[in-house]
């Protein structure tokens, strides 16, 4: 079957890494290395919140865009230790990541809260990367499918087309993510085609062809261009290695 014509991502996910300095030096060094890749894949890079509004300035005007690693759902209020949409719309944000499986895991994420958090961000004009992704225990329980359909059908509730449009799905299995256990190609694969057949039931195979799910855990530069050659994988979420400007470099430059 014919490749869909879907805009390759690469996000890179800094995590708790860098204060404001560090963060400045990495996204400059990848600024200047990225100045000459190809330009038909997508580029972005998630700092800490502190380091947003800094890295967004040292970003002007390249094509390399802004994330947050999360985002509350409410405009203003008393939502202690929260960030909401239009705080990072301002400091420059195009895209924030809902329903990390760290969030997930280690603070309570409920799948609610990934929808609310989605909507929020779409209403401010912000594009989701939403996670999905099943923990070792439910693979080898044989309920990675219904895990990955729970979750994508709770964080799309209630969303129209055009914000399903404007979104992107992460598929990031919790046992790949940190570990240097990548899911092979065809692991990915087979939830990607999934996760695309659950979205053509939500919102029409048109907008399914059309959306872009990224693979995320372990991938490195040493397995991107395995990955990218799945029809379904559109791009990747990067951890560790988005953390040094060369194997983040090397990642945007796979080749399938
Ligand atoms: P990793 O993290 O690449 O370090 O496995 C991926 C992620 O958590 O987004």
């Amino acid at each position: 079957m014919a490749r869909q014509p879907r805009q390759a991502m690469i996000a890179g996910n800094w995590k708790m890494h860098g204060t404001i300095a560090e963060a400045c030096s990495l996204a400059s060094a990848l600024r200047s290395r990225l100045a000459s890749a190809p330009a038909d894949r997508e580029v972005v890079v998630a700092p800490p919140f502190t380091a947003l509004a800094a890295v967004g300035e040292a970003l002007r005007g390249s094509a390399i865009a802004l994330c947050a690693q999360n985002v509350h759902w409410e405009t203003k209020g008393a939502f202690t230790g929260e960030v909401s949409p239009a705080m990072l719309a301002e400091v420059g944000c195009r895209w924030v990541i809902a329903g990390h499986s760290e969030r997930r895991q280690l603070f309570g994420e409920t799948d609610a809260g990934v929808n609310r958090r989605a909507r929020g961000a779409l209403e401010a004009g912000l594009r989701p990367i939403v996670c999905v992704g099943e923990t070792l225990a439910e693979r080898d329980a044989g309920r990675c499918f219904e895990v990955i359909e729970r979750q994508t059908r709770a964080a799309l509730l209630d969303l129209g087309s055009a914000d399903i449009q404007a979104l992107c799905i992460a598929y990031e299995p919790v046992w790949a993510i940190g570990t240097g256990r990548t899911a092979t190609p065809g692991q990915a694969e087979e939830v990607h085609a999934v996760l695309r057949r659950i979205v053509a039931e939500l919102a029409g195979k048109e907008i399914s062809d059309h959306l872009r799910i990224l693979y995320g855990g372990s991938v490195k530069p040493d397995n991107i261009d395995s990955l990218m050659a799945e029809p379904d994988v559109d791009g990747a979420l990067v951890g560790g290695a988005s953390l040094e400007a060369e194997s983040f470099a090397r990642i945007v430059e796979f080749r399938r």
